[in-house]
């Protein structure tokens, strides 16, 4: 493995681009494949079995790509996938649970956190687990939120529809007095601002971006001495879709503004395709 090397980071959508903008933030001298799994968007309502069998596949085409690590940019595939992936790849996979429920313990003060998240990630409760293994009274309010990735991957991320959906996913926690809410699906950042007007300023927003680049940034620079060389030219970035180019480069421009989205290609990574890399482009 070398420093040079870049980074893997993957999701369903767009989502993971708010992953991706925060390792531009922290490490700006990285360069990033981002995969996003277009064609089976949204990941919220599938199996196990499939969700474990897709970010199988995806991290083997990013490992064909020659990533130095790889970021889980999806909270659903974290939650059910993660352990497998890092056990059966030998290569540092950072997931999103974990950071965020760290960061979400450092900050409530009333003990009593929210997690809106997707079907899959809620049904696994996966952060719910990771609290209750660090602490105790802490009380967990859980939400599962079907409406938001598909407005998100439309490019709604405000005006009367995203408004309403967001009152009617945070109003039973807020009832339960929450002080702290974990935005525990990547693409929810890009709400952020109907989310902060909804719960109001007594809540903190966390997004587990911050935290899980930090955690990345430990695990290439502490403990592997992987860190990019400083002499590469900032934001170097390449993107890779399953379904339509368009609409991915489209969508992900209107949330980020990064013009390389124009070179978004698509692959094939599911259909046993890809051998010896011909199709990459
Ligand atoms: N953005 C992903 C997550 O963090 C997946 C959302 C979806 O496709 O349902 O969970």
């Amino acid at each position: 493995m070398l420093p040079v090397q870049p980074i893997g980071v993957f999701d369903s959508g767009v989502g993971g681009l708010t992953i991706a903008e925060e390792i531009s933030r922290q490490l700006p001298f990285e360069k990033i494949i981002y995969f996003g799994d277009t064609a089976h968007v949204p990941y919220g309502p599938r199996s196990v079995e499939e969700l474990t069998s897709f970010a199988d596949k995806i991290v083997d085409f990013l490992i064909r790509h020659e990533v130095k690590a790889i970021v889980d940019a999806c909270n659903t595939t974290s939650a059910v996938a993660l352990p497998f992936l890092q056990e059966k790849y030998d290569i540092p996979i950072i997931g999103v649970i974990e950071p965020g429920v760290m960061d979400a313990m450092r900050v409530t003060k009333n003990r009593h956190i929210g997690i809106i998240a997707t079907e899959a990630t809620i049904a696994s409760h996966a952060h719910q687990k990771a609290i209750e293994s660090r602490g105790s009274n802490y009380r967990v309010f859980n939400q599962a939120c079907p409406k938001f990735v598909p407005l998100v991957e439309d490019g709604k991320v405000y005006g009367p529809e995203v408004r309403s959906a967001v009152e009617e996913y945070l109003l039973p926690l807020l009832k339960a007095n929450i002080d702290t809410l974990i935005l525990g699906c990547t693409h929810y950042p890009f709400l952020r601002r109907v989310i902060k007007e909804v719960a109001g300023p007594e809540v903190t927003l966390v997004d587990p971006a911050v935290a899980t680049v930090r955690e990345l940034k430990k695990v290439l620079i502490k403990e592997k001495g992987l860190r990019g060389p400083h002499t590469h030219t900032l934001r170097s970035l390449e993107f890779y879709v399953s379904g339509d180019p368009d609409s991915f480069s489209e969508v992900g421009y209107k949330l980020v503004g990064w013009p390389e989205l124009d070179n978004t290609r698509k692959v094939e990574v599911f259909n046993g395709g890809n051998k010896g890399g011909q199709d990459f482009d």
